[in-house]
């Protein structure tokens, strides 16, 4: 597995066991206040970065590393500049609104980001070393 999945998949790992231990203590306390922090930390974090880490580690070396360093560094970010913000405003406060828009901003290009790797693994031609294989040895391999 790519050190690319591998960091998707560790920082998921990070999230849901936060998103899990808060709503352990939304059930324990009966107070469902910060809701919406739980399901994006779970959601952005746990489901997102796990589904782009399966497509990582899935696409190996055709996927664009820069991009997929981008991307990872884009959505960790952006989660973590929006989600404490979000959960100010929903104890009821002002949250200091420009760092929650940069985190906004940043979780969509982080999406925006995973499509672009998502094309350009999907467009790119095969690497160098299995244009060199012969013909039947690239066959075999496919079919394995
Ligand atoms: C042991 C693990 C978990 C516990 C104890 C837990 C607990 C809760 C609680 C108490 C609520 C509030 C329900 C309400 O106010 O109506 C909630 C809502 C929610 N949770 Fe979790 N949760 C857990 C894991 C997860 C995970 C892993 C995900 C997503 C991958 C998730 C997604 C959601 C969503 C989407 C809602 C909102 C549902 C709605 O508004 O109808 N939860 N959870
Ligand atoms: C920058 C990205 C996002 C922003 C700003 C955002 C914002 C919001 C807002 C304002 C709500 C309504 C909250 C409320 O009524 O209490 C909401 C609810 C919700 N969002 Fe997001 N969202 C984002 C990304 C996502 C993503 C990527 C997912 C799923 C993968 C998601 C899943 C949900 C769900 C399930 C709810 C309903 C939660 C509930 O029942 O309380 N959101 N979101």
């Amino acid at each position: 597995m790519s050190r690319l999945s591998t960091a998707f998949f560790g920082a998921a790992v990070l999230y849901v066991l936060t998103g899990v231990v808060m709503g352990l203590v939304m059930g324990a306390t009966g107070n469902h206040t910060l809701k919406g922090v739980h399901v994006h930390i779970n959601l952005l974090g746990w489901a997102s970065l796990g589904l782009m880490g399966a497509f990582y580690g899935i696409a190996g070396d055709k996927a664009p590393a820069k991009v997929g360093w981008a991307n990872f560094a884009a959505l960790n970010l952006g989660n973590l500049l929006m989600l404490p913000m979000l959960a100010v405003l929903l104890l009821g406060r002002q949250p200091i609104m420009p760092v929650f828009i940069a985190g906004q901003m940043l979780v969509l290009l982080g999406f925006l980001l995973f499509g672009a790797a998502v094309l350009m693994t999907g467009f790119r031609k095969p690497a160098v070393a299995e244009q060199a294989q012969p013909a039947s040895f690239v066959e075999t391999r496919k079919a394995a």
